[in-house]
């Protein structure tokens, strides 16, 4: 049977898995795409690794169906699959060279010297080791040793690299510039990636397309900027980048409007249906503060008094307390004069934001 390129690579059907009564994949459905790169993001605990280890075949679902490259693989074992796992902690064997372990996979499948030889080069070339054949992995850094592991991953050729929170061992710079490095390595060498993250920063910039999860569940797959901009349901969205989320009752209005009655907005009007408790959203950065009540019209505003800013560097985190609530975050972005605050604590201030910025969730 010969596959169309156009077919996912990877394709899960109704795929459960309990431990003892506890559901930790609960009913995933989900299609990936040839040349992806893949992000599963949750927090701790929803599921992820358990997710991906079914890809790998170490775990076996309870129900559901896994296919890779249109075969049903469901029942096959990780080494028949045509994929690879890089795990968390780096699974580098510490008395082997550099080479040896990019090299063990070959030598395992008793591939000639000279390709092994070839093929090792090949793989210490893209992830930038060549020149370190010879150390010990503990001659090397965090960072050079998660390499080996993906050289030992890559050299086999995967058709799909599984990636189970590869970076969560580096320090924040160095796992930045490792994001950035994924992102190209993957370009270059056209496997579908697919990662498993609870950071959802991380996510956001490596993906192409990310699913979100929740106690076992998939609550929303898609793009980063839709992820972030159109959150289909509460968690997500407060999941996905920082939000401000304000509880209230809705109650139909005019034709295609509501009327919102909420204890620290008051009483405000929206664009859409239905009736009954929601929560309105609205991210930080599209949120103006200014010292005077805004005039235009479908603008949402708020008075309230600085409670604390948070100074980053090139912008600002403002926490503005509205009598009633967590405190409202704005961001403000620092383009003035250095070091001159713009706001500061005790201060009475206004926010405001277009009612097209709000975003509604009715769970
Ligand atoms: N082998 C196992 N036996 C029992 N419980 C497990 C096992 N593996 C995972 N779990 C549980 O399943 C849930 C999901 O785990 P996991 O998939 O590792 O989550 P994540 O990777 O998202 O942090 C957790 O509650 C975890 O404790
Ligand atoms: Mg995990």
């Amino acid at each position: 049977m010969t596959q169309d390129q156009n077919d996912p690579i990877i394709r899960v059907e109704g795929v459960c898995k309990t431990f003892g009564s506890l559901r930790a994949v609960d009913n995933v459905s989900l299609s990936i795409q040839r040349g992806e790169f893949f992000a599963l993001v949750g927090p701790s605990g929803c599921g992820k690794s358990t997710l991906l280890r079914m890809l790998a075949g170490f775990e076996t679902p309870d129900a559901g169906r896994v296919f890779i490259d249109g075969r049903d693989m469901t029942g096959i074992g990780p080494n028949r699959r045509p994929v690879n796992l890089v795990f968390q902690s780096y699974a580098v064997f510490p008395h082997m060279s550099v080479a040896e372990n990019v090299a063990y996979g070959l030598k395992i499948a008793r591939r000639p010297h000279d390709e092994i030889a070839a093929r090792t080069q090949e793989a210490l070339m893209l992830v930038k080791l060549d020149g370190q054949e010879k150390k010990k992995p503990d001659e090397l850094s965090g960072g050079q040793r998660q390499r080996v592991a993906l050289a030992r991953a890559l050299i086999m050729r995967p058709a799909v690299l599984l990636l189970d929170e590869p970076l969560s061992a580096l320090d924040a710079k160095l796992r930045e510039a490792m994001q950035i490095e994924l992102v190209h390595l993957q370009k270059t060498v056209g496997i579908t990636f697919v990662i498993v993250t609870h950071d959802q920063s991380e996510a956001l910039s490596m993906a192409n397309r990310i699913a979100v999860m929740h106690q076992g569940a998939v609550r929303q797959i898609a793009g980063p900027a839709e992820l972030y901009e159109a959150p289909n349901c509460r968690f997500v969205a407060d999941f996905i980048g920082r939000i401000n989320l304000f509880e209230g009752v809705a109650v139909p209005h005019k034709k295609g409007r509501l009327r919102i009655k909420s204890e620290v907005l008051g009483e405000i009007e929206l664009d859409g249906q239905g009736a009954g408790a929601v929560t309105l959203a609205v991210r930080p950065e599209k949120i103006q503060i200014s010292r005077e009540a805004q005039t235009q019209e479908d603008t949402i505003q708020v008075r309230g008094q600085v409670a604390d800013v948070a100074y980053y560097g090139g912008y600002s985190n403002i926490f503005i307390d509205a009598g009633a609530g967590p405190p409202i975050v704005a961001d403000i972005t620092n383009t003035g004069s250095a070091g001159v605050p713009r706001f500061l604590p005790g201060e009475w201030l206004w926010c405001s934001w277009r009612a097209s910025d709000s975003l509604l969730f009715r769970d």
